[in-house]
């Protein structure tokens, strides 16, 4: 096979490299186009085609539901690993060590403190605020009270960094589901795991000591887990493009939660779990909401279906649908939207339209019935995919500016006006 590419243009021939990444997907290396062609470029709306870096962080193929960090299957990592080992996994490239991982822990612990005056800019939102616009607002705030983690050019600064948001970021999220609720915004303790910290903060109440429950530990450890990374998502290349103009990590994944709050992105967990309970109020009538999903007039979508990559079942669901069953079942929660659920799935795995597309259930798709079996706000939903994907962002970020990345910066073919005199206002 050839090892580069050629392209005419107008008659003129022009050969560009090959690059073949590790999984044999090949790119056109085509930085030297614009160059060469007298300012030729490559359009391609949504990126469907184009790959803006080479990573070494996360693999997927969405012909054959292939899914793995750092080499690691998913479905190993969901099942024998915990969330704050995949983390460093993903952040740092290898599966920690024991010592490794305490270190990691009591760094980030060390740190899992948050300035008292951020309460004030909570307290400032409306109970009606999404938590989505709340997360993405404290985030970024925790630059002004964490400016030494602005400019990280060494390793050991990015560490820093690092460990403070995976300190911080967790009392967000709970404090920003506490304001909700009306509950006071509390601390978790140093002694207990990442994830038991999580549902502490979470669900502690004022006046009874919270007592963890292991089902619910483990339904979270496994659903960060399948949330922590995945490739050049929307949010992802959010995260990427901001920071590749050097702004600080912070304001780079705030950025990135307001990227993930979208339905089309990681907003469909909450779609979801309004779509099914639309179907319910509906009596159920799967059949009239497959109708609207197929209908072009219609801009309703059936949501956690379909996938810009998975052109086959999403791994995560495959997992997410197994853990649905024992989650509730261990819980002893019957939950009716469930079976509305596998029932939308059934008919749409057998519906031309959707058989012909690829489409399949995706992360999205059941995750919410987990969450609110565990008793999370479905406005939450996507909070907590950003907590899960927060190592992901993490690491993507760490990796692009290690490697020196230039600044994020695509061209356009431009099709507006010609050039013309300017009128003045007598003559318009
Ligand atoms: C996530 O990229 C990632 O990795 C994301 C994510 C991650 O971990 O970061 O996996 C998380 O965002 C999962 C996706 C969650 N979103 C949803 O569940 C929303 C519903 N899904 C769709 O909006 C859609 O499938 C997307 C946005 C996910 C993907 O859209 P694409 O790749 O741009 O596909 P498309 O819109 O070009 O659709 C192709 C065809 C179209 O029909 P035709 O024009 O060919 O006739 O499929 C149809 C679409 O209308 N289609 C759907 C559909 N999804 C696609 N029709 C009905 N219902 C759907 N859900």
């Amino acid at each position: 096979m050839s090892d580069t590419a050629i392209l005419e243009i107008k008659g003129e021939k022009h050969e560009f490299p090959l690059i073949v990444g590790t999984e044999n997907e090949i790119g056109i290396d085509i930085k030297t186009l614009r160059g060469a062609t007298l300012g030729v470029t490559t359009i391609d709306p949504g990126y469907k085609n184009t790959g803006s870096c080479q990573s070494g962080i996360t693999f997927l193929d969405g012909e054959k539901g292939i899914l793995r960090y750092r080499g690691y299957a998913i479905e190993d990592l969901a099942d024998k690993a915990d969330f704050l080992e995949v983390a460093y996994l993903l952040i740092f490239g290898d599966l920690p060590s024991k010592d490794q991982l305490i270190k990691f822990h009591a760094d980030i612990k060390t740190e899992s403190v948050v300035d008292d005056d951020v309460k004030k800019i909570l307290d400032a939102f409306p109970k009606s605020a999404h938590p989505m616009g709340v997360l993405s607002s404290l985030t970024s705030a925790l630059t002004a009270f964490n400016p030494t983690s602005v400019n990280v050019d060494s390793e050991e600064d990015m560490y820093k960094s690092v460990v403070k948001i995976l300190g911080k970021f967790p009392v967000l999220v709970a404090w920003t589901m506490r304001k909700k609720k009306g509950l006071p915004l509390n601390y978790g303790s140093n002694s207990l795991n990442y994830v038991e910290n999580v549902l502490k903060m979470m669900f502690e109440k004022p006046n009874e000591e919270y007592v963890q429950n292991p089902i619910l530990v483990n339904a979270l450890d496994k659903l960060l887990i399948l949330h922590a990374d995945h490739e050049q998502n929307c949010s992802t290349s959010t995260v990427r493009i901001v920071g590749s103009s050097h702004a600080g990590l912070f304001a780079s994944l705030s950025a990135g939660i307001s990227a993930l709050w979208g339905p089309l992105h990681g907003g469909a967990n909450q779609a979801v779990l309004e779509m099914l309970e639309a179907i319910k109020d509906d009596g159920g009538d799967t059949k009239k909401y497959m109708g609207k999903a197929k209908d072009k007039q219609d801009p309703f979508r059936l949501m956690g279906f379909g996938h810009r990559v998975y052109k086959n079942f999403d791994p995560r669901a495959k997992i997410i649908k197994v853990a649905a069953d024992e989650v509730l079942s261990d819980l002893g929660v019957e939950d009716p939207i469930l079976d509305i659920a596998k029932g939308l799935e059934k008919e749409a795995l057998q519906d031309e339209y959707f058989v012909k597309r690829k489409l399949y259930p995706n992360v999205d798709f059941y995750s919410g019935i987990i969450y609110r079996a565990m008793g999370i706000p479905t406005e939450m939903f996507t909070v907590m995919f950003a907590l899960g994907r927060l190592p992901g962002w993490i690491a993507q970020w760490r990796e692009m500016r290690l490697r020196k990345e230039p600044i994020g910066r695509p061209r356009q073919i431009y099709t507006g006006e010609n050039y013309r005199a300017f009128k003045t206002i007598d003559k318009r």
